[in-house]
């Protein structure tokens, strides 16, 4: 009996951890994607002093999904992965891919974290974020690729 609570304890912690994991990606990278196709090119549009504080404001804004997301990311993701492991005993391939998936991720965390962050050394980057942004969407779409293709291939 109690297995049979242990095991939909832990169906239950699988569905929610997928579906915190699938709603941060969404989240962020659809975010993401909306101000590299719309919102930074829209910038354009205003007077410079106007277009500072609305950049200030969006970034402050963001700024608290981005540290959030990044959290629920490594709760989920590692939850998943310790999920994962016995199902994938001496694979290879998966190692592999999921290693190179994480250490992608890292870096999208970096740069997401010092585009909403106030380091000086970096604020060249945020007064022109179309190329940041660029490789950020690349690296997403990358780990969304290698995800999809880790669940599918079992
Ligand atoms: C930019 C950050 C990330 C994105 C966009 C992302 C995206 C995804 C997506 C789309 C899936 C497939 C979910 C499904 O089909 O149900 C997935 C699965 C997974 N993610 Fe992530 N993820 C990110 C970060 C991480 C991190 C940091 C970790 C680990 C610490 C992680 C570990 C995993 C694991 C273990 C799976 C399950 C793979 C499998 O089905 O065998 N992810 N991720």
């Amino acid at each position: 009996m109690s297995g049979f609570y242990i095991a939909m304890n832990l169906f239950g912690l699988d569905v929610l951890s997928r579906i915190v994991h699938v709603g941060t990606a969404i989240t962020l990278v659809g975010g993401s994607l909306f101000m590299a196709i719309a919102l930074v090119p829209s910038l354009e549009v205003l007077q410079s002093e106007q277009r500072s504080a609305f950049v200030t404001s969006v970034r402050n804004l963001w700024k608290r999904y981005v540290h959030a997301g990044i959290a629920l990311f490594l709760l989920s993701g590692f939850y998943n992965y310790f999920r994962a492991i016995p199902k994938h005993e001496g694979d290879g391939l998966y190692h592999a891919l999921l290693g190179t998936k994480m250490l992608l991720a890292f870096v999208i965390f970096f740069l997401a974290s010092v585009m909403v962050g106030r380091s000086a050394r970096f604020e060249a980057w945020r007064q022109d974020p179309s190329k940041v942004l660029r490789v950020m969407i690349i690296l997403a779409a990358l780990i969304v690729a290698v995800s999809g293709f880790l669940k599918i291939r079992g």
